[in-house]
């Protein structure tokens, strides 16, 4: 089902006991506002926070989120967390595919694939991220499409349609990400409509009309209400501005 989902990716910041009290002010802001159903708020604190949150907030009112999960399913791969261990503590979802990953840990559509399938094995939501860079945004229209094309065909694409059901696709400009410079409106919706029918034309109108396609970049209560008005844009992944309880919750009520 479409959703308005508001999500906070929180990356490598805080300390547990800073994130903490952080989740415990969206969790009670949550509760407050008593949101409709169909309308959702998503944390994702760093790894080592997440068992802590999940005891504070109100799992009814905020879905708890990973920023990454393994490419593997258990063994001897140091450092990794998985799904099933992420699903262990509470956790709902995990965001995949950050431009983070991809750049700086070299992740791609082959490794992101086999992520995206183990936490769906999981029974997680994935939060499944697209953009282009700001050098492919440059060279036109024709690139910057195809690359997000390509991003969504060797991935989410090929999963089928009930696999399909459970992701939720954020547009994120790699050119506007912590960079203060976020899309237009208009940037955004253009994307957003293109991105909706292209998964028209890969399952069908219905499962397009379904899907949630979040924004992400720079995004913050300034600009929120204007970029989430736009048909094709349910909500926001928001970085930096979601690290302050009271900024998150004018977002929210942006959307
Ligand atoms: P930003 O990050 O809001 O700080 O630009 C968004 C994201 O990377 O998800």
């Amino acid at each position: 089902m479409r959703k308005l989902i508001v999500a906070g990716n929180w990356k490598m910041n805080t300390s547990v006991a800073e994130g903490v009290e952080l989740a415990k002010k969206v969790s009670a802001y949550a509760v407050e506002k008593n949101l409709p159903e169909g309308k959702q708020i998503v944390i994702a604190p760093p790894f080592t926070h997440l068992a802590s949150v999940a005891q504070v907030i109100d799992s009814n009112k905020v879905i708890l989120a990973a920023q990454d999960c393994a490419a593997t399913k258990n063994g001897a791969y140091t450092g990794e967390v998985s799904a099933s261990m992420l699903k262990g503590i509470g956790v709902k979802a995990v965001i995949l595919g950050h431009s983070e990953r991809r750049q700086y840990f070299k992740e791609n559509s082959e490794i992101l694939l086999k992520k995206i399938k183990l936490a769906l094995e999981e029974g997680l939501d994935v939060i499944f991220c697209v953009g282009e860079t700001k050098d492919q945004r440059e060279a036109g229209a024709n690139l910057y499409f195809n690359v997000i094309k390509a991003q969504l065909v060797d991935t989410v694409f090929t999963l089928s349609e009930q696999d399909f059901a459970k992701i939720i696709i954020a547009y994120e400009p790699v050119w506007a990400i912590g960079t203060g410079l976020t899309a237009t409106p208009e940037q955004a919706q253009e994307i957003h409509e293109f991105i909706r029918k292209e998964v028209a034309n890969n399952y069908s109108q219905k499962v397009a009309d379904d899907t949630t396609i979040l924004y992400g970049g720079s995004c913050k209560s300034s600009n929120a209400k204007e970029i989430f008005a736009k048909k094709d844009v349910d909500g926001g992944l928001i970085g930096g501005a979601a690290l302050k309880a009271d900024e998150f919750g004018k977002i929210i009520d942006a959307r």
